[in-house]
């Protein structure tokens, strides 16, 4: 009898380590078939990236390091860093013949563009894989949360507000141009200009202004101009905030004490 007992433990050890093993196997089964057809597209994805990323650099060796340096950091005296610039500008100034530059001047004049459209890519995949580039970050909502709204408002005012105004209102530059108000902007559109500096308004690439500081300027951008908090209370008054209602307030009350004391003056 305690054999029997024994050997139906036996049994059951077994049974339950079959068990196990097999439970085991689903799972491990699973996960696999759930995530190796994302690896494998991911993996075909990367490679596609890379290989236009290496023609790009032979293309780069052999047309555009002589002026923008080994890895697109410039050359002093011949041509600026692309770091940061992305596909986008690269792109623009190959298809419009503009790069490679036949000959150093001041401004590349545009002309008979010197690769195709599909070089012109690959060229601009090997900037971008240098140096990132005018790409709007996927997680630019969580940035601009996490964002420090004063440390926005410093980068703003060294940065922005001599075009912008400070209260991002605008205003007029020379030579007839105009920066617009930011009023109504979105955070994307805020991020975009920064990236790619639109006709007259600089280039903020991410080695002068950081996904983090752009991300604080759009936190301070929108607290000042779009979130209705008005800084200045009641009344808008430029919105220059409460030392300029009180002063306001100030004036419009010494005014109104003056009137009553010569109303008195004359009364008596
Ligand atoms: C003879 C020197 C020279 C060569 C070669 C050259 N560049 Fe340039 N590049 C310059 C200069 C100078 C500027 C700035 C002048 C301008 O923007 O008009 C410039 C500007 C650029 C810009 C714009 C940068 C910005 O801040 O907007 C891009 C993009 C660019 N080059 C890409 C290339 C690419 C890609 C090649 C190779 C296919 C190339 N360049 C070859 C001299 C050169
Ligand atoms: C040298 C002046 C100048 C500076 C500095 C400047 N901008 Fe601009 N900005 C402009 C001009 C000019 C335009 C309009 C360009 C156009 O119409 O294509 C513009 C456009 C914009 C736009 C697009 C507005 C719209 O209505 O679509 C945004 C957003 C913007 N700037 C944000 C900024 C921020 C943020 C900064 C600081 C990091 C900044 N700008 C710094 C001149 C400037």
């Amino acid at each position: 009898m305690a054999a029997s007992a024994k050997r139906r433990r036996g049994w059951r050890k077994r049974l339950g380590a079959l068990a196990r093993f097999t439970g085991a196997l689903v799972i491990v089964g699973g996960l696999y078939s759930a995530f190796a057809p994302s690896l494998y597209a991911q993996e075909a994805e990367d490679n596609a990236i890379d290989s236009e990323v290496v023609k790009g650099q032979e293309l780069y060796d052999t047309s555009c390091i002589s002026c923008h340096g080994d890895n697109g950091e410039g050359v002093e005296g011949r041509g600026p860093s692309l770091i940061g610039i992305g596909s986008g500008a690269v792109e623009f100034q190959v298809n419009t013949g503009r790069m490679p530059m036949a000959a150093q001047g001041a401004q590349a004049p545009s002309g008979e563009p010197v690769f195709t459209e599909e070089e012109a890519e690959w060229l601009g995949a090997y900037i971008e894989y240098l140096g990132g580039g005018a790409e709007v970050p996927d997680d630019l909502e969580i940035l601009v949360e996490d964002a420090d709204t004063a440390e926005g408002g410093d980068l703003y005012r060294v940065n922005c507000s001599s075009c912008h105004g400070f209260a991002g209102g605008g205003g007029a530059l020379s030579s007839g141009a105009h920066a617009p108000d930011l009023i109504g902007v979105s955070d994307e559109e805020l991020y975009q200009a920064m990236l790619t500096g639109p006709q007259n308004m600089p280039v903020f690439a991410d080695n002068e202004l950081t996904p983090e500081q752009k991300a604080d300027i759009i936190a301070y951008v929108q607290y000042i101009v779009n979130d209705d908090k008005d800084p200045g209370g009641v009344f808008d008054l430029g919105r220059f905030g409460p030392s300029t209602e009180g002063l306001a307030i100030f004036l419009v009350g010494i005014s109104a004490l003056l009137l009553a004391t010569l109303w008195i003056a004359g009364k008596s």
